[in-house]
């Protein structure tokens, strides 16, 4: 194996929109770098803003956001969130906006899925404003939806790539987790 320096190969990622309430108006910014920091209830996630945009003061302010995922036909208005700043441009013009328990957490219709989020707590990083936020609720599109769950075939989200700086889509399912490895399993044993 070659070592190619500290490269974070934890791509490719699901594309979302964060929206916040900034200045009083609602904001929306393009965020690839989303973590996923426990399994559980409440369920923890967190983003990781550069300092310099505008959503941040939002989000301290408010103690609130929103992880929205956009499908891959919202490709065009997403990146143009990656884009542009609210400092200059009203983004949320785009998008026909709803809000949750929260209030000041700005949503979007268009995006199946949208995650209303309260801030746990932040970490500063040199660069970036790292806010943690415990999940609130969940507002779905029934349509991609299957059987109860979220069927992310039918969501069809938009996955990033740093690497190649493009966006990608979902190829098809190739196993059940925490099932396939069973067949090993059962070889090791009877090999035993
Ligand atoms: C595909 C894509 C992913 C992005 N992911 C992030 C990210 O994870 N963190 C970040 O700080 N900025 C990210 N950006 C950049 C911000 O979305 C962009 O600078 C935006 O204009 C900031 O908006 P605001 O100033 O209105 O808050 C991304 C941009 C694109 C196009």
């Amino acid at each position: 194996m070659n070592p190619i320096g500290p490269v974070n190969a934890l791509y490719p990622m699901p594309t979302t929109l964060v929206g916040a309430t900034v200045d009083g108006k609602p904001n929306f910014l393009t965020i690839a770098h989303v973590g996923i920091l426990n399994h559980g209830t409440p369920q923890y996630l967190s983003i990781g803003l550069g300092k310099v945009h505008y959503s941040n003061a939002g989000i301290f302010e408010n103690r609130n956001f929103s992880i929205c995922l956009p499908s891959e036909d919202m490709m065009v208005k997403t990146d143009y969130c990656g884009i542009m700043t609210g400092k200059k441009t009203d983004k949320a013009v785009l998008f026909d906006i709803f809000y949750g328990e929260l209030k000041t957490a700005p949503m979007i219709r268009e995006c199946p899925v949208n995650m209303e989020l309260k801030l746990h707590d932040t970490l500063d990083f040199k660069t970036h404003d790292i806010f943690i936020g415990e999940l609130v609720q969940t507002y779905v599109d029934y349509d991609v939806m299957t059987d109860g769950v979220i069927d992310i075939a039918k969501l069809r989200p938009l996955l990033f790539d740093m690497a190649s700086v493009k966006y990608w889509r979902l190829g098809p399912s190739v196993g059940k987790c925490w099932n396939v490895g069973k067949s090993l399993k059962r070889q090791k044993s009877t090999n035993r």
